[in-house]
């Protein structure tokens, strides 16, 4: 497990001021490229979901860096996956919710009959900052009657204290 996580942060690369002056963005692409690291994200991660109780099942991971790991992991356990995005990408009818970002505003969404009323999900993102984008899921998923198991992600930026905002418990692999 060690030797898996060290190799997860191997691979995440800092940039300093990106997107604007002041923040230092942590950068996942390098997992992505390298199909060890990458694997070893899905392990944690399968690893962390396997012993919850009562069982997952389904994943809902975020618009868009939330793609790239939910559907591996989905895979992995034998559950569906479901989209959570950013509002007017989703056709039929839908529902949606507003929140504040580390730098900006934005608005997700996810269609009304994604998830069955009771359905025990786990969402997923790459990235936990200010925790208003898991806040919004757990809003979204809440008006859809889903049951929120929790949330996991690769990082979580600590100083910001995104799991303050956030009802459900988060997971992350690697802290900052
Ligand atoms: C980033 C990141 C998380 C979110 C975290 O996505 O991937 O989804 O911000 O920030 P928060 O905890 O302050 O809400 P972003 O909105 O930049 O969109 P992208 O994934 O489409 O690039
Ligand atoms: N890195 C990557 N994505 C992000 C960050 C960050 O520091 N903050 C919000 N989204």
């Amino acid at each position: 497990r060690e030797a898996k996580l060290d190799l997860v942060k191997k691979h995440i690369k800092p940039y300093p001021d990106f997107p604007s002056k002041g923040i230092l963005f942590r950068d996942i692409c390098p997992i992505l490229k390298d199909p060890a690291a990458l694997t070893a994200v899905i392990d944690l991660f399968e690893e962390h979901v396997r012993q919850m109780q009562p069982q997952v099942e389904l994943i809902v991971g975020l618009d868009a860096r939330g793609f790239l790991f939910g559907p591996l992991l989905a895979q992995r356990l034998g559950v569906g996956f479901v989209l959570i995005r950013k509002k007017g990408k989703l056709p039929g009818p839908t529902v949606s919710v507003a929140y504040t970002l580390e730098y900006g505003q934005a608005e997700v969404e996810m269609q009304e009959d994604a998830v069955a009323p009771g359905q025990k999900v786990l969402l997923i993102d790459d990235l936990l900052a200010t925790g208003g984008t898991l806040w919004a899921a757990c809003e979204l998923l809440k008006k859809n009657k889903a049951e929120v198991l929790g949330c996991m992600v690769v990082i979580e930026l600590k100083d910001l204290h995104g799991s303050e905002r956030v009802e459900s418990t988060v997971f992350s692999l690697v802290q900052y």
